[in-house]
């Protein structure tokens, strides 16, 4: 099979780095990971990437002057990786309208609220702290507008009575693993019919 490549970004944890290289084992998956990219050198994800013999890279944003300087260096690691798609999987920074023009419908995002709920780094406690009865996930399209591009799939999580922020954020990472896989394939699929 002829297997689309994609680079994943992190920035901690990689849970979902983690799901999308085990969908990625899967002899009919459409795709395959070929780099890692972390802004933080401690990301325990990258522990994972190197346990599954995928480059890694640290690239520090702190060594880059601006935003965009920082987004080359990262775009240079991904063409020399020959990624054609950029999943990003806890990856916890802006990026630069240059970057997502580079990436315009190539790249997606997971994040933890029923978009357009609850955009923003604490979706996870703005849900709790609103009193709702449900929250979840959502994979959408990376544009410009923060957490804003086409959904390509959601899940629901009930918030049950006595949640913690990190009880919820539990339920919601296992119903992520389900359908980051499962949008990595669409868009791959999507993709080759298109090209
Ligand atoms: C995930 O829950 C993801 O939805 C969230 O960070 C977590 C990363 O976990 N992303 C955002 O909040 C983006 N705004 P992981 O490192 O274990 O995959």
């Amino acid at each position: 099979m002829n297997k689309q490549k994609a680079a994943v970004l992190i920035s901690g944890n990689g849970s979902n780095l983690q799901a999308l290289i085990d969908a990625c084992k899967q002899p009919d998956f459409p795709v395959e990971i070929t780099a890692v990219i972390s802004n933080k050198e401690e990301a325990y994800g990258l522990n994972r990437a190197s346990e599954a013999g995928i480059p890694c890279h640290v690239i520090k944003h702190g060594n880059y002057a601006t935003r965009e300087a920082f987004d080359k260096a990262m775009h240079e690691q991904l063409l020399h990786h020959c990624a054609r798609i950029v999943c990003l999987a806890g990856f916890m920074r802006m990026l630069s309208p240059w970057f997502v023009a580079q990436w315009q419908g190539r790249m997606l995002n997971i994040h933890p609220s029923l978009l357009p709920a609850f955009k923003g780094a604490s979706a996870v406690r703005d849900a709790l702290n609103a009193g709702l009865r449900e929250t979840g996930c959502s994979v959408h399209v990376v544009t410009d507008e923060m957490d804003a591009g086409e959904v390509l799939l959601q899940a629901k999580v009930p918030i049950l009575p006595g949640d913690s922020e990190e009880s919820l954020h539990q339920r919601i990472h296992a119903q992520e693993h389900r359908i980051y896989p499962q949008a990595l394939k669409m868009l791959a699929l999507k993709l080759v019919q298109g090209a």
